[in-house]
């Protein structure tokens, strides 16, 4: 009886009891974010790796050097993380690295390129996070996106007017692209073969272009950035050259141009404006040029649910922060249709990302 559905409500009470339990899920998942960038500030990584990879509660605050009135609530941050994955617990009661935890270290455990902490941090920082808060007020403004109603201007401005914002952010998109090379050169290095000189369009500070030059010294590499991005890039090894300009003018020739994290924070039209200055600059040696894409495809995923979700769940988030979007494979193939490109190919990387090549 207490089964069944109520003539008004097309649901039983045993599934609207599960269902408040997954609507508080939901309700409270910004709190698992949260303490998320409460580990990372702390460098609650860090300590455990320092204090020997498995540490006590006690041990674990002295290393943070916490008060010792804190440490309750220091074990319910623990606790609450150890429940969703990012820290483990030892037989012994002591808190250890799991691998979500191991991209957190500063370092990434040895291999700088397998860190993601700068990119958690900024993706959680209220830059990022203030925006998402605003998007329901934002149906009813004019401004462009929930970032430029909550920061006065849009994003790419935004970098312009705040030298330590744009160092925080190039400084998050080199982490991601030290930690995608590696799997992109890994698993799709063929991507690379024939290639004799690569421009790293809207390459930020050089991360995916010193990788690509690092793994096939033979690649010439240039990276195109606005000028107050490369103006502040240290200077380089001498294995990449770095040029300043806009990309919807002007893009130098090379076999290959690479588009990492770019397309996705643009309209469909700003895209069809890119790629015309991309098709004009690849140099059509003996294997044909190419552009190299680095994005999601959303549905390419093999690992349905979880992948499925965080793709959509980041095209969501990169629409509260510039006028791009994530692109299925349908709406990707338009874009090159429309600019003549004759064929592309998709290898999903990562599970989450693919490499797109596409060919003139
Ligand atoms: C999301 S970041 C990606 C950086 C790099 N490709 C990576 O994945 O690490 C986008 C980059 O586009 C650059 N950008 C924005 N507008 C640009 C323009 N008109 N011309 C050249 N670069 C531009 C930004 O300065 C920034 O470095």
């Amino acid at each position: 009886m207490e089964q069944e559905a109520d003539a008004e409500l097309p649901h039983t009470r045993g599934e609207l009891l599960q269902a408040s339990i997954d609507l508080t899920h939901h309700t409270l998942s910004y709190v698992k974010s949260m303490a998320l960038r409460c580990a990372v500030q702390l460098g609650i990584a860090d300590a455990i790796r320092r204090a020997g990879g498995d540490v006590s509660l006690d041990g674990l605050a002295a290393a943070l050097s916490l008060a010792p009135s804190k440490l309750p609530y220091l074990r319910r941050v623990m606790r609450a993380l150890t429940a969703s994955g990012v820290f483990a617990q030892a037989g012994g009661g002591g808190y250890r690295l799991t691998p979500v935890s191991t991209l957190l270290l500063s370092d990434g455990g040895g291999g700088g390129c397998r860190s993601l902490q700068q990119l958690v941090r900024i993706q959680l920082s209220p830059f990022c996070v203030s925006p998402v808060t605003n998007l329901a007020e934002w149906f009813s403004r004019d401004e462009e996106t929930p970032f430029a109603m909550t920061f006065g201007t849009g994003h790419w401005d935004f970098c312009v007017r705040d030298p330590g914002f744009s160092a925080f952010f190039n400084g998050a998109m080199a982490c991601d692209s030290r930690f995608v090379m590696d799997a992109v050169i890994h698993e799709v290095g063929g991507a690379f073969d024939g290639v004799t000189s690569m421009v790293d369009v809207a390459g930020g500070t050089g991360g995916a272009a010193k990788a690509v030059a690092a793994a096939f010294p033979q690649i010439k590499c240039t990276v195109l950035d606005l000028p107050h991005v490369i103006h502040g890039v240290p200077p380089a090894d001498g294995r990449v050259e770095f040029v300043a300009g806009d990309m919807m003018d002007f893009i130098p020739q090379a076999d290959a141009l690479l588009l990492k994290s770019v397309l996705h924070d643009w309209s469909d039209e700003d895209c069809v404006r890119i790629l015309k200055r991309c098709k004009e600059a690849i140099c059509r040696g003996e294997q044909g040029g190419k552009l190299i894409i680095i994005d999601l495809v959303v549905g390419s995923s093999s690992r349905a649910t979880t992948c499925h979700e965080t793709q959509l769940l980041f095209d969501l988030f990169i629409s509260t922060l510039t006028q791009g979007r994530e692109r299925d494979e349908k709406e990707w193939c338009k874009l090159f249709k429309e600019v003549g490109f004759r064929d592309y190919k998709v290898t999903s990387v990562l599970d989450i990302r693919s490499v797109i090549e596409v060919f003139p």
